[in-house]
């Protein structure tokens, strides 16, 4: 999940800023340690343990001559963040350097090899292995790309790698097998990196490579070869995010940014209905549907299985993807099975999308634009959120859904909940306006050790995401519950210290719901109620009421009740003093 960059520019000047540009894009894939190597007649290598800004106060990232070079952000995965594990790594002689993103399998069999070949290790990565490995058939006489895929051939498990040597100090190359990896060209020169967001600012025209296939960057162009080292003809595709859409522009920070975009997030999903109903019609009968997905996409899925379910009347399973193996087992020919996907690229997903594609139609619903699942599934849905940097997943969530409404809504021909649809934006807004309120109320929870999201029905995914958004940035331990579950067991843990946030919006589940909110509020628990406007029952029994707009319905009430939740989680983080774009131990995109 780390982030890698490399530039070769057109002009002969300097690339350290442009790199260090790049690289501090991609922050959301690894803050553990960040470096850049350039090449100047030499490989200069400057890199330490840290966030890029801390790291780049020492360093002076931008003082480094050389006219290309590549960059790296870690998310440590084999070995300690430290400063020798950061990248780029050298190999021992000093004149090959090399960024990785993945991780090996073997390379404890490949570095003994090494090491009993003469060769001296620095760090107690896997990723040194392969500056090794490629100086060592580059000794043999291979050339940098010829040595490139040679060392892959040793390889097992996930990278993508870029490299380049001083012994031939005109091109970048790189590739990759299970991890992403876009080249992209613009007015000033050629770029590699692990994702878009990386490069809007100077290239918007982007391939991707598939995987074995190696990428040659020169200040000439591109070349694209495949296994055997033929040039193949590649096709381009332009990103119309605009660099502006990856900043924070004038917000504090990404999330609060992106949680005020989420009503263009469905405003602009919702332009998707025409190409969705091809899709349906493309896809044609299924018996059977299942949805696929992790985490936060995970929860987007929950409400798809109950609108696909309640409004289609198709059999419709909810699988996380780490766990899909025995799910799979059923998948056949009438099955579609679903996947959905912020980043397109998350590793288990992926891994279950290959599954599927041997039985079973498949369709992705995916908000990055040329990610690994839209070229993996069969039928692709484009989520139109634009570029999500937070960690936490806010505007991709309810694009997510609004994609899934629509889906069901098409495919039960329930024009009544489509048009509805339509309303969802102005709800959003009114809900973000609340933001002063909730900031406010926040003070009242940072001391909280424990919390409690209950919903039923349509609202229970909404419990789980809003216990998610809490625990990931906040660091409070937070659990998600069906209403009616919590009799069964998770009663015994509510005291007069435990805050209890109780999701129930007007409909058929309400009186159920209350009950529940009851039966809390009489052990004492403190009662954070999210419903309609002006609801006395709401009113006399929660500590705290967060009041929505009352026309919104249950069935609808997902893709706007989920803000103030988003909101809390956001301003609970900064009391505590935390960042809620950086939350300790995670990444944006889960690659392994
Ligand atoms: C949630 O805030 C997280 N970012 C995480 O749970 C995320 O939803 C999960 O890793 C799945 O990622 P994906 O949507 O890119 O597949």
């Amino acid at each position: 999940m780390c982030g890698i960059v490399g530039c070769i520019l057109k002009e002969k000047n300097d690339v350290a800023p442009i790199l260090f540009d790049c690289i501090s894009k991609l922050e959301y894939r690894g803050y553990d340690s960040v470096g850049i190597a350039t090449y100047d007649n030499k490989i200069n290598v400057r890199k330490a343990k840290g966030d890029i800004e801390s790291v780049n106060e020492k360093l002076r990232f931008k003082n480094m001559k050389g006219i290309f070079g590549i960059a790296h952000t870690r998310w440590a995965s084999t070995g300690k963040p430290t400063d020798e594990n950061a990248h780029p790594h050298l190999d021992a002689t000093k004149s090959v350097a090399i960024v990785h993103n993945g991780t090996l399998e073997n390379y404890t069999e490949l570095k003994n090899e090494l090491i009993n070949e003469g060769c001296k290790f620095t760090s107690t990565t896997d990723s040194e292995v392969i500056a090794n490995l490629i100086k060592k058939y580059m000794s043999n006489g291979l050339n940098l790309e010829d040595a490139l895929r040679k060392t892959t051939e040793q390889l097992k498990g996930s990278y993508a790698i870029v490299a380049f040597s001083k012994d031939e100090p005109d091109k970048i190359v790189a590739t990759r097998q299970d991890s992403p990896l876009i080249v992209a060209y613009g007015k000033t020169g050629y770029f590699v990196a692990s994702d878009t967001p990386a490069v809007l600012e100077y290239a918007r025209d982007v391939i991707r490579p598939r995987e074995g296939e190696i990428a040659i960057l020169s200040n000439e162009g591109i070349d694209i070869h495949d296994k055997n080292g033929k040039s193949i003809k590649w096709k381009s595709t332009y990103i119309d995010w605009t660099p502006e859409m990856a900043r924070k522009e004038g917000f504090d920070h990404y999330m609060i940014k992106e949680i005020t975009e989420q009503s263009d997030a469905v405003k602009n999903t919702l332009t998707q209905k025409g190409k969705i109903q091809k899709v349906i019609e493309k896809i044609g009968k299924v018996k059977r549907i299942c949805l696929v997905a992790c985490g936060t996409s995970y929860h987007a899925s929950i409400t798809g299985k109950y609108l696909i379910e309640s409004l289609a009347g198709i059999a419709c399973d909810v699988v996380i993807a780490s766990e899909a193996k025995y799910t799979a087992k059923t998948w056949d020919e009438d099955t579609l099975v679903i996947f959905i996907s912020q980043s397109g690229e998350t590793y288990d997903s992926r891994m279950a999308l290959k599954e599927a594609r041997k039985t079973s139609k498949t369709l992705a619903i995916v908000n990055v634009a040329g990610s690994a699942m839209c070229e993996e599934a069969e039928f692709v849905i484009q989520t139109q959120a634009g570029p999500e940097i937070g960690v936490a997943a806010t505007k991709t969530y309810v694009a997510q859904l609004t994609a899934i409404y629509l889906f069901a809504g098409l495919i039960s021909k329930n024009n009544a909940l489509v048009d509805e649809l339509y309303n969802v934006p102005a709800y959003i807004d009114e809900a973000v306006k609340q933001k002063d309120y909730i900031k406010e109320l926040s003070k009242r929870y940072d001391f909280a050790d424990d919390a409690f999201y209950l919903g039923r029905g349509f609202s229970y995914p909404v419990a789980l995401e809003g216990a998610l958004k809490l625990k990931e940035i906040t660091y409070i331990h937070a659990e998600g519950y069906a209403a009616g579950e919590l009799k069964h067991g998770p009663l015994a843990l509510i005291d007069e210290k435990v805050p209890v946030i109780v999701i129930i919006p007007p409909g058929e589940d309400y009186p159920k719901t209350m009950t529940n909110l009851e039966e809390v509020k009489a052990r004492g628990a403190i009662v954070l109620s999210v419903g309609a406007k002006g609801d006395e029952n709401i009113t006399k029994n929660s500590n705290v009421f967060i009041e929505m707009n009352p026309k919104i319905r249950e069935i609808i009430a997902p893709l706007v009740y989920i803000v103030p939740l988003q909101l809390l989680s956001y301003y609970v983080t900064l009391d505590k003093g935390f960042d809620p774009d950086r939350p300790r131990n995670l990444a944006k995109v889960i690659t392994v």
